[in-house]
């Protein structure tokens, strides 16, 4: 087994690394720098050197709003990229294991959603999401697709990073009450993509690609997943708790984050893999931990 890892410098790359160097799997990860995935030559390039036997696609555009404001590069990177690995992967029989996400749902269910609830994504990151499944699922017959939500790691772009900025600076925190999911700790889904791996790996029968759920347990708000983060920074560092404010998504004036109720239902991962979820609070102490040991800056 060889696991190439497709941008690897990410918040999920990251933690894929980690977890593939603890389970002693072996792996090479690549940056966006050393493969580009819009590049289809520079991919087929890497690929015939590491001659890996699965390939995981942790590259995108991630940030949501500059998806929004450039919906050209991200359709490029999350479509087109996309498409890319899973042609090459084809072409070599290599398994691809590829990212994708809550934002290909609408958010108006009220209920989690399936593997079987129709797609209606509301912004180009959903949609390019959905297109870039969409190519993978054409193109390559040996996939597996893990949708993900609200990914959090110490650092990196992401919501847990930005909030725990914001308290060490002192400033105060509002938090939107009416948007609903489940935030996934980065090294929690690695660990998933990972035992995932390893069972495609047996060679069972029936084979197991196919679409996939995976997120943290327990459903949360954005103001609940802020003021846990506040509380637990706050036991950590022996300050007093500092003050995270609910708002309402329509007072936030934003176009890309509205209120929204996007849970994954995780069931068919759970009787697919025997892969049982983990605590989204458990991930959160341990970001503050890793925060902590950085210094608390990054
Ligand atoms: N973040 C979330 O909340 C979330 C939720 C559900 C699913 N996901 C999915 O999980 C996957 C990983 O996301 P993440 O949170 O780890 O995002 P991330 O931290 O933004 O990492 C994405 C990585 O992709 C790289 N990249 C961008 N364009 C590239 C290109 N053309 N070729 C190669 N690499 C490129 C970026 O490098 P540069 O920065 O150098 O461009 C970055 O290192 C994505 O598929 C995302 O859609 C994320």
């Amino acid at each position: 087994m060889k696991i190439l890892i497709a941008g690897a410098n990410g918040q999920l790359g990251q933690a894929m690394l980690r977890v593939c160097a603890d389970l002693q799997l072996p792996h090479c990860g690549v940056a966006h720098a050393q493969m580009d995935i819009t590049d289809l030559k520079q991919i087929a390039a890497v690929v015939e050197r590491e001659q890996p036997t699965y390939v995981v696609n942790m590259a995108a555009v991630s940030d949501v709003r500059a998806a929004q404001s450039d919906a050209a590069h991200c359709y490029a990177v999350n479509r087109d990229g996309a498409a890319n690995l899973a042609r090459v992967c084809a072409e070599h029989s290599i398994p691809l294991l590829h990212l994708s996400t809550d934002y290909v749902f609408d958010g108006q269910l009220g209920l989690p959603y399936t593997e079987e609830h129709k797609p209606n994504p509301q912004n180009v990151y959903g949609n390019s999401k959905l297109e870039g499944e969409e190519a993978v699922r054409e193109l390559c017959p040996q996939h597996v697709i893990v949708r993900s939500s609200w990914v959090f790691a110490a650092t990196g772009n992401n919501f847990f990073a930005r909030t725990l900025a914001a308290l060490q600076r002192g400033d105060s925190v509002q938090a939107a009450n009416d948007q609903i999911g489940c935030p996934t700790y980065a090294v929690h889904l690695a660990q998933v993509c990972a035992a995932i791996l390893q069972q495609v790996d047996c060679d069972t029968d029936p084979p197991l690609w196919g679409t996939y759920h995976y997120c943290d347990r327990g459903p949360t708000t954005r103001y609940d997943f802020a003021r846990t983060i506040a509380t637990t920074f706050a036991q950590r560092t022996e300050a007093p708790e500092p003050k995270v404010e609910p708002i309402d998504s329509s007072a936030l004036n934003d176009r890309v984050y509205s209120a929204r109720h996007a849970v994954l239902a995780t069931e068919k991962l759970f009787f697919t893999f025997g892969i049982r979820q983990r605590g989204w609070r458990q991930g959160v102490k341990r970001a503050v931990e890793v925060a902590a040991q950085h210094g608390l800056t990054e």
